[in-house]
């Protein structure tokens, strides 16, 4: 249904993945391929397996089958605690910040893989210049912040990596509509900084505009695939999705 599907290998590639948190497979089959520099999205109801294949990627899921490389590493075999140093930051769903920590402890802890010689300084300095408020507030303990500030914290974060993959799970969740599109906003910024963004999005008007192209996930599969402007007028999304 698209042409811009693109060459299977290069950045991410998964191929035939199922994935089990122990009893039944709750991801069948699930084939993606990602190109640097792109802005994916991935759409699907609630417990379509969204948040199981990310965490597929990032080496947290207890059992697989099928094939999914990184630059030509195989995740399936890379330990969790790896997964970040090949350049992969995972903001999780439900932000897991660190409450009883300020924004800039919080902001540290995402460099944690990072080699000695990484420049914190700096990577400190483009998250404040991302997100001026977390500057504002980065000796306020986090437990105290908004809950669209503590998405900052936990995406600027993932950002401390200064990763090559961003992935963003239900990052606008329980967030006030000004605060979402906000958000989204900073998403494209990061994104025309090099950054290539997986992100899952339960918001999909919104997901298909901010992302170039999407997959659909339904029962642990994927359903369909292809340009993000396309299938934001494609019938079954509209009927599905979009309630129109
Ligand atoms: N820790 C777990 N142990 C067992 N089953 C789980 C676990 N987490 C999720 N599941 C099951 O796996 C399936 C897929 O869940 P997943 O969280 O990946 O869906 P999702 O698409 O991210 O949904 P949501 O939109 O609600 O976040 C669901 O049936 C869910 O009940
Ligand atoms: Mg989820």
């Amino acid at each position: 249904m698209n042409t811009t599907t693109p060459q299977a290998g290069t950045f991410l590639n998964i191929d035939n993945l199922s994935a089990s948190y122990g009893g039944a497979w709750v991801l069948q089959d699930v084939s993606l391929t990602m190109n640097e520099g792109e802005f994916l999205a991935i759409i699907g109801a609630n417990t379509a397996g969204k948040s199981t294949l990310l965490k597929a990627i990032s080496g947290l899921m207890p059992k697989t089958k099928g094939e999914v490389t990184f630059l030509g590493n195989d995740l399936l075999k890379t330990p969790a605690h790896i997964v970040p140093t090949l350049g992969i930051a995972h903001v999780p769903e439900g932000r897991h910040v660190f409450t009883e920590m300020t924004v800039e402890e919080n902001l540290r802890t995402g460099a944690f893989t990072r080699e000695k010689t990484a420049n914190i300084p700096d990577a400190l300095a483009r998250i404040y210049h991302l997100f001026p408020r977390l500057k504002e507030r980065r000796t306020q303990l986090a437990g105290t912040l908004s809950g669209g500030e503590q998405q900052m914290v936990a995406v600027g974060r993932g950002m401390m990596l200064d990763p090559r993959l961003l992935i963003l799970d239900e990052p606008s969740l329980g967030l006030a509509p000004i605060v979402v599109e906000e958000m989204h906003e900073r998403f494209h910024e990061i994104h025309k900084s090099g950054v290539s963004v997986l992100l899952v999005e339960q918001n999909v008007s919104l997901a298909l505009e901010s992302a170039e192209r999407a997959y659909v996930m339904s029962s642990g599969q994927i359903e369909f695939e292809g340009d993000a402007k396309v299938l934001a007028t494609d019938d079954r999304i509209r009927r599905a999705y979009l309630g129109i």
